[in-house]
């Protein structure tokens, strides 16, 4: 028995951010974002919508595609580095109760951008361990609320969206989730931080006064770690199923910034048609980028029952990560 990738959906919020915007807000311009990023426009939710809502949306989405009763799902993994509150209700407990399903195992998980990866890690462990039959897999971010609006070097990259995912069983391998690779070194911790409001430094009047309740980044150095884990990983997870980059129908690379994916692309052989490409309109949408991915190319026709995709992910913590899974929504 097999864990299989059963259906996708996303939500994308409708308020669009374009780099024109961004030029009136903090020191920058639409040709440098465009060259130095390849982001064009990213989406933000309203004041109003938590992550959990638009979680909420792209879960609906994957549970119809999966043509399941909702009250099949019995487990929730939510990957996210903006949950609804710091410590608690995890983010998933809130989902599961606006889904309306009760008494299941709901959690969330902190990889950022690749817990998309990390969770369906889990969700494979858990089918083909049969504690589970279908497992609900989401990442979400509302980034635009712990992002810096006067910081340049990381308001011009984070957008909000949600993608989510049925993960059930199946017999037949040209349906399986074949294999997923997670990985992290925390000596680069710091490259990738919201350092505020945690154990370390708790939320105070001086952690407000010096803005550590938003995200900060070491842009160039994350950039040059990304490209190394990125390319090395999809090498060994290939490498270790006896698969080249052109048994691969869609390369599916988690979406920070243009110039690193043209980067890994190149170096791993991967045609352009085969690449998904979203980050010019979303931006980068940690957790949430992959399962945005994935919907995107589903829903123009770039993506069909059977396809082999290659996930590639790269994220703080810093964490890393790659899956095989064939496309197994029909
Ligand atoms: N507009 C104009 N100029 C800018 C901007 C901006 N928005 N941002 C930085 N600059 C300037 C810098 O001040 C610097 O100027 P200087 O040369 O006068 O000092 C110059 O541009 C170059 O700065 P770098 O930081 O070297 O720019 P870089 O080419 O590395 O691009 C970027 C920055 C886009 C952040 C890039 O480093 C990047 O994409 N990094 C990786 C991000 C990533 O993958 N993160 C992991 C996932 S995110 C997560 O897990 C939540």
């Amino acid at each position: 028995m097999f864990a299989s990738f059963k259906s996708i959906g996303s939500y994308i919020p409708e308020k669009k951010l374009t780099n024109f915007d961004l030029e009136k807000i903090v020191d920058t311009s639409d040709e440098w974002i465009k060259k130095r990023t390849g982001i064009k426009v990213r989406h933000i939710a309203n004041h109003d919508q938590a992550t959990s809502d638009l979680a909420y949306e792209a879960a609906k989405i994957a549970i119809k595609r999966a043509n399941i009763d909702k009250n099949d799902i019995d487990a929730i993994i939510l990957a996210t580095i903006s949950p609804d509150y710091l410590c608690m209700p995890s983010t998933a407990c809130i989902v599961a109760d606006k889904l309306g399903i009760k008494n299941i195992m709901a959690f969330d998980i902190s990889a950022a951008c690749s817990g998309f990866v990390y969770s369906l890690s889990i969700a494979k462990s858990f089918i083909e361990s049969g504690l589970k039959k279908n497992v609900l897999v989401i990442g979400a971010e509302k980034l635009s609320a712990i992002t810096n609006y006067k910081d340049r070097g990381t308001c011009v990259i984070f957008g909000d969206g949600a993608g989510a995912a049925v993960i059930g069983k199946t017999e037949d391998k040209n349906e399986a989730i074949l294999d997923v690779m997670a990985s992290s070194d925390g000596k680069y911790s710091d490259l990738l931080i919201t350092p505020g409001g945690g154990s370390k430094y708790p939320a105070s009047n001086e952690t407000l006064k010096k803005e550590m309740h938003f995200m900060r980044m070491a842009g160039n150095e994350t950039f040059k770690i990304a490209v190394k884990t990125l390319t090395e990983d999809v090498i060994e997870i290939l490498r270790r199923n006896n698969l080249t980059s052109s048994d691969v129908d869609r390369f599916i690379p988690h979406q920070a910034n243009y110039r690193i994916i043209e980067y890994v692309r190149n170096k791993l052989d991967f045609p352009k048609n085969k690449t998904v490409l979203t980050v010019a309109k979303y931006g980068n949408t940690s957790a949430a980028s992959i399962p945005m991915a994935i919907n995107d190319a589903y829903e123009n026709n770039n993506l069909k029952y059977g396809d082999l995709m290659l996930l590639d992910t790269f994220g703080g913590g810093l964490t890393w990560g790659s899956a095989l899974v064939r496309f197994a929504l029909k």
